[in-house]
């Protein structure tokens, strides 16, 4: 039965989790596959080509898992969805256009975005709000460092923050942005030091977002899993005890398995 298969989600690392949670959340009885190329983690300072090759890899990979959809976590990859977003026979969800939607819709005068280096420039963000509204500015901030930093797995924190002081005074210096997109999937596992330089800012995290865009897309199409007793399949291509760190972190409560490919 189609609505038996599992949501696939990928992330060049462990920030992916950040979207599983969102999903965990709202739709508690799905089965996830994910995939996190730890390896290759950052893709932010990778070229395009690169990228899209070894994304690409990753969805043949969900492929052959039986997905029914699959859900691009990564904002850097994300950034990148024109090149392979319909090249499959399922739908692909990328993370940013119902980011920048949330951003229309509330109708703010300007934002900011925090992000690999590859992402903001892109000019990804910018693109899809101002596509839909020309009047809202947009500020985007790079970090070639704190993805991999949270990604290794050593929680270097004293590192973490001090990358965070670094492009939130950045940022802060260029702008007066009263709401700051975290568009990076690795960066909302660390929203407490974001917030203790940017107080009464509102952070968004997109995964929030994204899983209630695929979640509209399941009801709408008759594919929400109705099965209570489900898992979630893990793989790396690094080692996983990040993962089981994060697992924690997050709270995640669905049973799991992880293996490194
Ligand atoms: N997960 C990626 C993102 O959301 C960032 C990590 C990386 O550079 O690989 O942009």
């Amino acid at each position: 039965m189609e609505n038996r298969k599992k949501i696939g989600v990928l992330d060049s690392g462990v920030g992916g989790l950040t979207l599983v949670k969102e999903l965990e959340k709202l739709m508690p009885n799905e089965d996830i596959v994910y995939i996190g190329d730890n390896k290759n983690c950052p893709y932010g300072n990778r070229t395009a080509d690169d990228i899209v090759g070894l994304t690409k890899n990753m969805i043949e990979f969900l492929k052959e898992q039986e997905v029914k959809i699959v859900a691009v976590a990564c904002n850097t990859i994300s950034s990148l969805i024109d090149r392979y977003g319909n090249d499959y026979e399922f739908p692909i969800f990328g993370i940013i256009d119902p980011a920048s939607q949330y951003v229309v819709d509330k109708e703010v005068k300007e934002v900011g975005v925090l992000a690999t280096e590859f992402t903001v420039n892109s000019k990804c963000y910018n693109r899809l709000i101002n596509e839909k509204n020309t009047d809202i500015a947009v500020y985007g901030e790079g970090s070639r460092n704190l993805a991999s930093l949270i990604d290794c797995g050593e929680f270097d924190m004293e590192a973490i923050e001090e990358d965070i002081k670094l492009h939130m005074v950045n940022l802060l210096e260029r702008c007066d942005a009263k709401n700051i997109i975290l568009g990076c999937t690795h960066y909302p596992i660390v929203q407490d030091l974001f917030e203790k330089y940017g107080p009464g800012i509102n952070f968004i995290n997109p995964a929030l977002q994204q899983a209630k865009k695929i979640k509209s897309y399941l009801e709408d199409n008759n594919l929400l899993n109705d099965n209570p007793n489900h898992c979630y399949n893990i793989y790396t291509s690094g080692t996983t005890d990040t993962y089981e760190k994060l697992l924690k972190v997050l709270n995640i409560q669905t049973p799991f398995d992880i293996k490194t490919i």
